[in-house]
């Protein structure tokens, strides 16, 4: 064969594989308002970095006649490329072949570039849209996942490794997305263990895919998925702006850009975010929001478990992750959904060498039989595995109450905060001034004249005594005592000294976080 004809049958093989499952195929995800595997990398990636691995990839399989089926590319497109200059390996499925089923070979290209990615330390992004498993590839397919499950397992804390689902993502398959850092879902997409007729037949429930398992319910309901958007181009934006707050390996530190917002920047408004009501609520996001550079604040998961709020900020160029308790969402108290949500955002962050930053108003932990019985004593421990053990600087801000266990919970002094801020509403104590009169009062109350009058006098006078951040000041359980309006000040300040923080832990195989 000729120079000339050996070229030309690399472009011809090329080209097959360029154009995926055939032009009706695109046009039908086309017209489900879905761009193909090729336009999502595209649309990701900074322009013309893709650099395509795997393209002659061809599957095994001889039954139910996939010996005369072709799958050009093996139904997934995968390989590195830059995000904002930073290199990130990616592959996306193409349900244009063969619905974008996962069989051995396709299995295998992920594979390779998950190990590379771990040998690098690039993050890895990987885009679903596929009908699950081979079925005609049946246990070689299922042998896929599992090399895949075991991957993003041992790259778990070492890389960060972001989910994409993009259209469907069924059964076993979905423990992929459940293995990694972030759940990102379109509007379209939709991601269950079994669907809306195998449940019909087990339970004879009736749920439509989307009530069942679409972005939404997951952002939402079930807390599984971490970013919603409305569509692929909104999506992608939100994945370009996750990753410039997260470094690309648990070795490389928080990203640090150049920031032109002033370090000793004063914020007013925080002088009269807390009303003097203690139980009147406002909107932590203010404060939030007020202290980070260029007021500009990215929250995950904004729709699951409101009570708490978790994210990222910059502070003075540096990335931080934030945890903050919302006393507009049930008075900012902790459940079982809020503490899994900000125990994984602390672990992930932690993990990750990202500083925490924790804000903190909470009357406790909530009351009730169902929170007991879920199980709110393990996941509520959650939080303080998650605190302890983390070893990257840890700020606190108390800006009112901070009662009980939960103001343990939201990283006291004890659980290791590096630096413990208290503004003058705050009140640290055991219980809120009401409960505690009813307790430790409540003979001299029964026993008064006027025991509503005696009930206000000692609510007073427990108030007096507990309800604010002196008592702490005092055993040096808060560091500073601010205004309101120096927090970012003050909290730059900290983590500017605290970026060069050693902590060493015991040495062991790993812990047991409770489950
Ligand atoms: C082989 C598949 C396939 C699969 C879809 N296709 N899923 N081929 N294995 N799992 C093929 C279809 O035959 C079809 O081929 C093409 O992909 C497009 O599929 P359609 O059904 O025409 O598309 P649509 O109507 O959009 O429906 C998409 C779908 C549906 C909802 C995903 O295809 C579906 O329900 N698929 C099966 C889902 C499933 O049960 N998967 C197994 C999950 S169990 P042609 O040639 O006609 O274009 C699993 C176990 C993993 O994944 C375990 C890990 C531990």
């Amino acid at each position: 064969m000729s120079k000339e004809a050996k070229l030309e049958k690399l472009a011809a093989k090329r080209e097959e594989v360029m154009l995926g499952g055939g032009e009706k195929k695109i046009e039908k995800q086309h017209q489900q308002g879905k761009m193909t595997a090729r336009e999502r990398i595209d649309a990701l990636l900074d322009e013309g970095s893709f650099v395509e691995l795997d393209q002659f990839v061809i599957h095994r399989g001889t039954e139910f006649g996939m010996d005369k089926t072709g799958a050009p590319g093996e139904g997934v497109v995968t390989g590195y490329g830059t995000m904002d200059g930073r290199l990130v390996y990616i592959y996306s499925q193409d349900f244009t072949i063969l619905g974008g089923s996962l069989g051995e070979m396709h299995a295998a290209k992920i594979c390779k570039v998950m190990d590379m990615a771990l040998k690098v330390g690039a993050p890895v992004i990987g885009i679903n849209d596929s009908g699950g498993a081979r079925i005609q590839e049946g246990v070689d397919a299922l042998n896929g996942y599992g090399e895949i499950f075991r991957r993003n397992t041992l790259a778990s804390g070492v890389i960060p490794q972001i989910s994409v689902i993009m259209g469907p993502c069924a059964g076993g398959a979905v423990y992929s997305p459940a293995l990694t850092d972030y759940i990102f879902m379109v509007n379209s997409a939709n991601m269950f263990i079994t669907g809306p007729q195998v449940i019909k037949a087990v339970t004879g429930e009736d749920v439509s895919a989307e009530a069942l398992g679409g972005a939404m319910a997951h952002n939402k309901t079930s807390g599984n998925a971490h970013f919603y958007a409305d569509n692929e181009p909104e999506c992608i934006g939100q994945i370009r702006r996750l990753l410039s707050f997260l470094p690309s390996n648990n070795l490389a530190g928080p990203p640090v850009f150049a920031c032109n917002d002033p370090a000793d920047r004063m914020e007013q408004i925080l002088v009269d975010l807390v009303p003097d009501d203690p139980n009147k609520s406002y909107d932590m996001h203010d404060a939030i929001i007020a202290i980070a550079d260029n007021k500009d604040f990215f929250e995950v998961q904004q729709y699951y478990a409101t009570n708490i709020i978790t994210g990222f900020i910059r502070l003075n160029g540096v990335s931080v992750g934030v945890i903050a308790n919302q006393p507009k969402s049930a008075a900012g108290c902790l459940d079982i959904n809020a503490s899994d949500k900000a125990g994984r955002h602390i672990r992930f962050c932690d993990a990750m060498g990202i500083p925490l930053l924790t804000f903190v108003d909470t009357p406790g932990y909530l009351p009730g039989v169902a929170q007991e019985h879920g199980g709110i004593i393990r996941h509520g421990a959650k939080l303080l595995y998650a605190y302890s053990e983390a070893t990257v600087p840890k700020l606190t801000v108390i800006t009112r109450k901070a009662y009980g266990g939960a103001y343990l919970a939201m990283c006291a002094k004890s659980l290791g905060a590096d630096m413990a801020i208290a503004w003058p509403s705050a009140q640290i104590a055991v219980m809120g001034a009401q409960g505690a009169a009813n307790i430790v009062f409540r003979k001299d109350i029964e026993g008064a004249d006027d025991p509503q009058a005696k009930r206000q006098e000692k609510i007073a006078e427990y108030e007096e005594k507990f309800s604010n951040p002196y008592c702490a000041a005092a055993r040096g359980l808060v560091d500073m005592v601010i205004e309101p309006e120096y927090t970012r000040i003050h909290l730059i300040k900290a983590l500017d000294s605290l970026l060069t923080k050693k902590e060493a832990r015991p040495g062991k195989k790993h812990g047991n976080l409770p489950v």
